[in-house]
């Protein structure tokens, strides 16, 4: 039995990976977690208590990250202020924890000699024209946006800094866009779910042409499961299930399978410094470590996300009207 300490494990894709753990393996799994806005232990519910320990409590806190890594044989760490739009709002708590809190993890690491896997983003590439064939790789250079990825681009350099400067035990995996459970109602594909429950017409930035390249949040898990167990030391893996989609076929998928006109949505104001287009190819992870995904239909798995909005109603209502006001105080 491994024990894992998860942070960020009361968020969207930590909450699905405590749960693919506790179902797949043996491990047993302390959750550290601020439960800022966007954490949410009703995520964790269910879990049986002999698995898990929930923590409440902050990555910066280096006294309590001190404490948690002694006693563990890995550290997964996802927490991370994860939103474009907040970032563009108010960067600063993006600094905060992404960038000193990943410090504060990895000094903990280096200090008890233990494995480390840092979560990061596709984002960090910048984006790619929408008629370009190219994809990211594990060789295309950093070119971050927003606040956002530029600290989760300075989040992963710290990494690799750590790991050739004082040998920490690290790998790092740069993931696309995820989809499924528990995610966030501030989000698009939540967003927009949780808009048509309502009544409300989804919101559509600017023409709704950018891509995104979706996955389930269950492949996530499976792939950093993966990496756990068989990643080179020092290696960075990309992870993606060649789920391209433009936003616009996204919300009309919605609306279809919602049983409603696929029209019956709004175009706003478009982000600021909106990336157009993000792709991931991930050959090095398939052919290195043999991960293959599993939701394959991307339709499947959208009406199964509906599903889960539609029968959870208790979990995302309390965040949803905020959420709208924030938006719409900027037209969005
Ligand atoms: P999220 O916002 O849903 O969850 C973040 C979690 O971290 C929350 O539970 C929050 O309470 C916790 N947290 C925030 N600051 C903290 C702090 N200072 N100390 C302790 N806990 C703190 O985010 P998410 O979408 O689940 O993303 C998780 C990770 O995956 C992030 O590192 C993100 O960059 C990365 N990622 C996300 C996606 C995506 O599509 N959502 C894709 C690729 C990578
Ligand atoms: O690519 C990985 C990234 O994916 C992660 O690193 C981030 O943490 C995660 O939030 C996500 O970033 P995006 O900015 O791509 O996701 P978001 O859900 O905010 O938006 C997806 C797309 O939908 C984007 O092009 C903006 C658009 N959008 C978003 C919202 C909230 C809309 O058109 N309407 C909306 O209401």
């Amino acid at each position: 039995m491994r024990r894992l300490l998860v942070t960020g494990g009361a968020g969207f894709i930590g909450s699905n990976f405590v749960h693919h753990v506790i179902q797949h393996t043996d491990d047993h799994v302390t959750v550290l977690d601020k439960l800022t806005y966007a954490g949410n232990r009703a995520s964790l519910d269910g879990l049986p208590a002999d698995r898990l320990t929930f923590v409440q409590g902050d990555i910066i806190d280096a006294k309590l990250v001190d404490r948690l890594t002694a006693d563990a044989d890995a550290v997964v760490h996802y927490a991370a202020e994860s939103h474009n739009d907040n970032s563009l709002h108010d960067p600063r708590p993006f600094l905060d924890t992404n960038i000193i809190g990943t410090f504060t993890l990895l000094e903990s690491a280096r200090k008890h000699s233990t494995r480390f896997h840092h979560i990061s983003t596709d984002e960090v590439y910048g984006d790619l024209e929408l008629d370009d064939p190219a994809r990211f790789t594990e060789q295309t250079p950093y070119n971050p946006s927003s606040p956002y990825s530029s600290t989760k681009a300075g989040s992963d350099l710290l990494v690799r800094a750590w790991v050739r400067s004082f040998g920490v035990r690290a790998t790092i995996s740069n993931c696309s866009n995820n989809y499924g459970p528990y995610q966030h109602v501030e989000k698009f594909i939540p967003r927009q779910i949780t808009n048509v429950l309502r009544g409300i017409r989804p919101k559509l930035y600017g023409k709704g042409e950018n891509v995104r390249d979706w996955i389930h949040a269950d492949d996530h898990s499976s792939a950093v499961l993966t990496i756990l167990d068989k990643g080179e030391i020092g290696e960075t893996y990309l992870i993606g299930a060649d789920g391209e989609k433009d936003n616009k076929t996204v919300v009309e998928l919605i609306l279809h399978l919602s049983g409603q006109r696929v029209d019956g949505y709004d175009h706003v104001t478009d982000r600021a410094g909106h990336d157009l287009r993000y792709a991931i190819d991930s050959t090095k992870l398939r052919t290195d470590l043999g991960w293959t995904p599993t939701y394959q239909d991307f339709e499947a798995g959208l009406a199964a996300t509906i599903d889960w909005y539609r029968a959870n109603e208790a979990w995302w209502a309390p965040a949803k009207d905020g959420v709208e006001a924030f938006y719409a105080a900027k037209g969005q």
